[in-house]
């Protein structure tokens, strides 16, 4: 589902990026550690301030991302030419694409980085399975999301563009993780609303 001005305006000013970094980033490096080296997928990269950070953060060699809204995709590449970063053999490949058809092939990524995309997914069970398929045996799964006690709160939903049907609760998540081979390894939680979550696919 696409963002609404707001929201669009929110993950994409630069206090997306600060907050992405010193506090997403900085909280699912504590709990799962780096990359090193491997490939990794990002799904609805927004700005790609999560690319930057898999990149320079978590130490990834090779970046994927994309984005269901085309302008989101523009300003995802745009930002990492901006800083350098989309040049060499190792640059970031950005694309308009859906979580539900990921352009990839099956088992192509050490890891994947959802930084707050799965809670505007109405699908979001299909979107963990076709998450699960692009993962190779033991990769890392980096989740930070809303959770439905965020989504159900009327003030946060005059403001949102959300699905309101069907959004998962901490233990919603972990059990459709679980039933699609994932096993969490360690989490953070902010109340009923946001989680931090690592899992690795078995
Ligand atoms: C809340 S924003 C988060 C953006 C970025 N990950 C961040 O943390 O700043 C959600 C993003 O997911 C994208 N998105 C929503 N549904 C999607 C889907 N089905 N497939 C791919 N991207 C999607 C939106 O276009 C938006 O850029």
């Amino acid at each position: 589902m696409l963002l609404n001005a707001f929201e669009k305006r929110l993950v994409t000013g630069s206090l997306r990026r600060v907050v992405q970094r010193r506090l997403d980033a900085a909280r699912l490096l504590k709990l799962g550690g780096r990359v090193e080296d491997g490939t990794v997928l990002e799904i609805g990269c927004g700005r790609g301030f999560g690319v930057e950070a898999a990149l320079d953060l978590f130490g990834a060699k090779q970046v994927h991302a994309f984005d269901d809204d085309p302008q989101m995709v523009g300003l995802a590449q745009r930002e990492l030419t901006k800083r350098g970063l989309m040049a060499g053999v190792h640059a970031p490949r950005i694309w308009h694409g859906n979580v539900h058809e990921i352009q990839a092939a099956s088992g192509e990524y050490d890891a994947v980085f959802d930084f707050q995309v799965l809670h505007h997914v109405t699908d979001w069970r299909g979107a963990l399975e076709e998450i699960a398929r692009v993962m190779k045996p033991g990769a890392t799964l980096y989740l930070v999301e809303s959770l439905r006690g965020l989504i159900d709160n009327p003030v946060w939903g005059r403001w949102m563009n959300h699905p309101k049907e069907d959004r998962f609760t901490l233990p919603m998540l972990t059990e459709e993780l679980q039933r699609r081979g994932f096993e969490v390894q360690a989490h953070r939680n902010w109340g009923k609303q946001f989680v931090w979550l690592v899992a690795a696919r078995s």
